[in-house]
């Protein structure tokens, strides 16, 4: 199945950046949010990656403008009828993700492969909301999505092998590296990501080492580009939290919460966005 069209329904964080991947790479893009308002706000947020782009010289004004040119912003789920593959970004409600699937399932053409963004809901659950005929996939892609290679492919347990095979194309021809991964709580990334960093946060509560001497043990022992507890201030202990409840319940003791976590939530220092986590940043 050739795909032209591609729509992206959440103008957020993670909807505004998968938009950007399709539009720089030739796709023409349709943006959408609940209003004309918040979808525009999903344009300015991609505006604003492009100038970062621009400001290290790996982009031209020229070239912004056409990338930019491709995503039509819209209020509207409608205007995405004719869109070959849809990414739903929406927020992590299974009450939302299931209403919007039932719109889109009504007004899009039949071909139409709607994808999930969920970084913690079922896809074959999701794909539940459906009629039997619709193409359904769970995509999950990694923040910042513009930057960040990996997407996790997930087929429900309702999706045909054609659906998965046309998907991982499309993700490579914006020069993705996605990768299969089966129907399970956390998928993989978070699965390893959660463990990892809970097991960082059990050595600086043991006293075994300081925050600092971990981030340098990723940095210069694992050769990770960034340290774990920088990188966790990043992804924000609010939504850190939220995963590590989830997988704890699915999976157990490994992934216990960290107590140190749980404080800086509470404290409402959620890392880089507040303006402090474990590091202090200038707001
Ligand atoms: N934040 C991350 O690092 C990350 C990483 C991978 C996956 N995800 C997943 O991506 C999804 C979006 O996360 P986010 O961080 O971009 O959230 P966000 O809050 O930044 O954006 C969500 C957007 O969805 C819009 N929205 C809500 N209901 C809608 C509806 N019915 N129709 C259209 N738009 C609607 C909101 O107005 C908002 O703009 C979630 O499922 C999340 O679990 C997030």
């Amino acid at each position: 199945m050739e795909m032209k069209k591609i729509g992206v329904l959440g103008a957020g964080m993670m909807g505004s950046e998968i938009a950007l991947c399709f539009a720089m790479n030739g796709y023409e893009t349709v943006l959408t949010d609940v209003n004309q308002e918040l979808a525009n706000k999903g344009k300015e947020k991609q505006s604003a990656a492009l100038d970062r782009r621009i400001a290290k010289g790996k982009m031209t004004e020229d070239q912004k403008e056409q990338i930019l040119g491709r995503v039509s912003a819209s209020g509207n789920v409608a205007d995405m009828a004719d869109c070959d593959l849809i990414v739903e970004a929406v927020l992590e409600s299974l009450d939302i993700k299931t209403n919007a699937y039932k719109h889109m399932d009504m007004v899009c053409k039949p071909e139409t492969i709607i994808a999930s963004n969920t970084s913690s809901i079922s896809i074959t659950k999701l794909a539940a909301a459906v009629g039997p005929d619709r193409a359904f996939i769970g995509t999950h892609f990694n923040s910042p999505a513009s930057i960040m290679k990996l997407v996790e492919v997930i087929p429900g347990l309702q999706t045909r092998e054609e659906t998965v095979d046309t998907v991982f194309e499309v993700l490579r021809s914006i020069g993705k590296e996605p990768v299969r991964v089966k129907d399970v709580v956390g998928f993989a990334l978070n699965r390893m990501f959660h463990v990892f960093y809970l097991e960082a946060c059990r050595l600086v509560e043991e006293g075994v080492c300081s925050v600092e001497d971990v981030d340098k043990i990723c940095l210069y022992g694992l050769g990770h580009p960034m340290g774990i507890f920088k990188l966790i201030d990043q992804t924000g202990h609010d939504l850190n939290m939220n995963v590590d409840e989830i997988l704890f319940s699915a999976y157990g003791e490994r992934f216990r919460p960290s107590p140190q976590i749980q404080r800086l939530r509470d404290a409402g220092r959620l890392g880089r966005k507040s303006g402090a986590g474990f590091y202090e940043y200038n707001k």
